[in-house]
């Protein structure tokens, strides 16, 4: 058995969650809303969550103790800003608490500031459709930045692809009045296709946070995209193409430039001459749904530093739901693989951070379990599973592969 040389010096082993799907009671933010409108296609709702919004300590803990450099979590606006222009400074010390907590553990915080929810009254008033849309995110990013100045790593929006094609299943209901037919996840990839005026504006808003965050704060700063990892079927090259752009690519190349683009990649899917093909059923799928295609992480990097012309990566999530954590580590194993093949052909990867950290609530959904760690919902009494020890073991001895 042989060792793959060790990752760069200061690469980053750690996990990711988001305030919505684990702080509980995020009651000014559309979501809630929509998850108590009786009306709304979301099946089941986020509740208490995991509590972390109480219990993050713990999370944190566990995490460093198993041996992780780095811990992804966001700041939730609608908590920030629960009333336009009305700023809680008490939230804001709570996320800085956070910030010091992961750092007095050993624990590099790398910080998202939005993370696919938004205070109610701004969806309200049109969300990102709002004309003001971008200013508005703006002014609570510069609230943001006041507790950011020395955190290292700021992702501005995760995934703009899956918010502007949510929006576009959003414009779709409203024109049909279906609202009440649908059950999907908001991460199903059975979306419609992104909406260019929300991406668009997304893109605007992306580049005003990067600006307050290099004007306040050391942070590298970046986007986080989800990739799709599509394959052309025979014959449907030219729809391929334009399926990825709209897709994905035009995300990636507002990332040229910026100091990092974040990598999401869990499965692949082909494209034939009616679009993105749904899965088919398959014994292998992941509780999501998804093909069991832990290959799409090396994919997702190559295509994501081709496409940027050489934008730093760090692997901002990457995992998968299943009630096996067998099967979890052989994934994570192969993932890590291509991570190392990936790297060893000289892409700049700064670091891995596993989706997720906790079994949370997964947009709709209790079901699909991603979690190094379990926990009871109850009791929230937390149990990590093997699967964290083992990453940490990878996060000790800094070696992404090993091979026979
Ligand atoms: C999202 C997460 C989500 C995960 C798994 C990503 O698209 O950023 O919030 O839980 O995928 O579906």
């Amino acid at each position: 058995m042989t060792t793959a040389p060790p990752l760069p010096e200061g690469f980053l082993w750690g996990a990711s969650t988001s305030p919505h799907q684990t702080e509980g009671g995020n009651v000014h933010s559309d979501w809630w809303f929509l998850e108590n409108d009786p009306n709304s296609f979301v099946s089941e709702r986020s509740g208490d969550a995991t509590d972390s919004y109480n219990r993050y300590p713990e999370d944190m803990r566990l995490l460093a103790d198993a041996g992780l450099t780095a811990y992804r979590f966001g700041i939730e606006w609608a908590r920030i800003e629960p009333a336009p222009g009305e700023f809680m400074q008490v939230e804001l010390d709570h996320y800085r608490r956070m910030i010091e907590t992961a750092q007095g553990l050993g624990l590099t915080p790398v910080v998202t500031l939005h993370h696919f929810t938004s205070p109610a009254w701004f969806a309200q008033q049109g969300g990102w459709l709002h004309p003001d849309a971008v200013d508005l995110f703006a002014r609570y990013v510069e609230q943001a930045a006041t507790i950011l100045h020395d955190v290292q790593w700021v992702c501005t929006i995760n995934e703009p692809n899956i918010i502007a094609a949510m929006a576009a299943l959003m414009r779709n209901m409203a024109d049909n009045s279906q609202n009440t037919q649908t059950d999907t996840a908001v991460t199903s990839l059975s979306l419609p296709t992104p909406d260019s005026e929300i991406a668009e504006i997304l893109t605007r808003a992306h580049k005003r946070a990067v600006g307050i965050v290099h004007a306040n704060t050391p942070a590298k700063a970046g986007w986080t995209i989800a990739g799709q990892q599509l394959e052309p079927t025979p014959g449907n090259k030219e729809i391929f193409e334009r399926t990825r752009w709209e897709w994905e690519d035009r995300f990636l190349e507002v990332a040229r430039g910026d100091d990092f683009v974040g990598i999401q990649a869990y499965t692949s899917q082909t494209v034939d001459a009616d679009g993105i093909v749904a899965h088919p059923a398959h014994p292998d799928n992941t509780l999501s749904g998804w093909a069991y295609r832990p290959d799409a992480l090396e994919m997702a990097l190559r295509h994501a530093w081709d496409i940027t012309g050489g934008t730093p990566l760090l692997v901002t999530e990457n995992g998968i739901s299943t009630d096996d954590d067998d099967v979890r580590i052989r994934y994570t194993e192969a993932a890590l693989a291509g991570l190392d093949n990936a790297v060893s052909d000289g892409l700049d990867v700064r670091g891995y951070l596993h989706w997720s950290a906790l079994d949370n609530y997964e947009w709709g959904h209790w079901g699909p379990t991603f979690g190094l760690i379990a926990v009871d919902r109850t009791t929230f009494e937390r149990h990590p599973k093997p699967s964290l020890g083992w990453l940490g073991q990878h996060a000790r001895t800094g070696i992404a592969q090993v091979t026979s």
